[in-house]
């Protein structure tokens, strides 16, 4: 699959290579332009190119990667309607996210009791969002090899057929999807803060 990411960071070089080894192909973009990312999908390396937000809107599943206060201008101008979108954004109030406790407990807060993907889906009416990708540092999950632990990433969504797809797609990279259900159950569960977030799921560190 073509596989668009909206925000070039830590996100979309760790995700975006794990999609790059299995054989996908992504379209990466940012806020100030394709060339600026010319080092970033050189160091990707072959099936990665830069380009903008709306060409990576325009791919079969879109990831939106950038800093909860960078969302709202993220997803702006673009017609959401019919496309696929994962959120694999935290809604941390910080310009620099703060993910001690203290920080977590004041950004969800800030939210005053509303669920983070539910504001993505205003802000990207008609978008088949799938919340996913975004439960655990991206540190955790840096072997790319063809023997990498199966590690556990979770997803939630409203639209059954968007999700079903995702899913497909994260448990092609050798990764393993697991589904929590609707936005409304599965993000209480697996957004910033909840329950199921930041818990490094694999074999390998449960035998330890
Ligand atoms: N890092 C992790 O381990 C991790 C794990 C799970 C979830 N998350 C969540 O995933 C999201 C991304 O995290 P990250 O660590 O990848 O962040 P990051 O490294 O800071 O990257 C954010 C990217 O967003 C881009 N951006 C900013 N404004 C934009 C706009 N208007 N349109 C398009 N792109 C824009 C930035 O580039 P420009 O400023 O050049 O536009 C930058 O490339 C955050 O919400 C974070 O909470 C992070």
């Amino acid at each position: 699959m073509n596989i668009g990411f909206i925000g070039a960071g830590n996100v979309t070089r760790t995700f975006g290579r794990h999609l790059l080894t299995a054989g996908h192909t992504i379209v990466v973009s940012n806020s100030r332009g394709p060339a600026t990312l010319a080092d970033y999908v050189a160091d990707l390396g072959p099936g990665a190119v830069a380009r903008t937000r709306e060409q990576a809107a325009e791919c079969d599943i879109v990831i939106l990667a950038t800093n909860w206060l960078n969302v709202p201008e993220a997803l702006k101008g673009i017609d959401w309607r019919g496309r696929i979108l994962i959120d694999a954004t935290n809604a941390h109030i910080d310009p620099v996210p703060d993910i001690s406790l203290a920080g977590v407990t004041r950004s969800r807060a800030a939210l005053k009791g509303r669920r983070s993907s539910e504001m993505v889906a205003e802000m990207a009416a008609g978008a088949r969002l799938v919340k996913s990708i975004s439960n655990m540092p991206m540190h955790w999950i840096q072997d790319f090899s063809p023997n990498k632990p199966r590690t556990v990433i979770f997803t939630s969504g409203d639209d059954g057929e968007a999700k079903q797809l995702v899913i497909e797609l994260i448990n092609s990279t050798g990764l393993v999807a697991i589904d929590l259900g609707p936005l409304a159950m599965g993000d209480a569960m697996h957004d910033v803060g909840g329950p199921l977030s930041g818990l490094d799921l694999h074999l390998i560190h449960r035998l330890r």
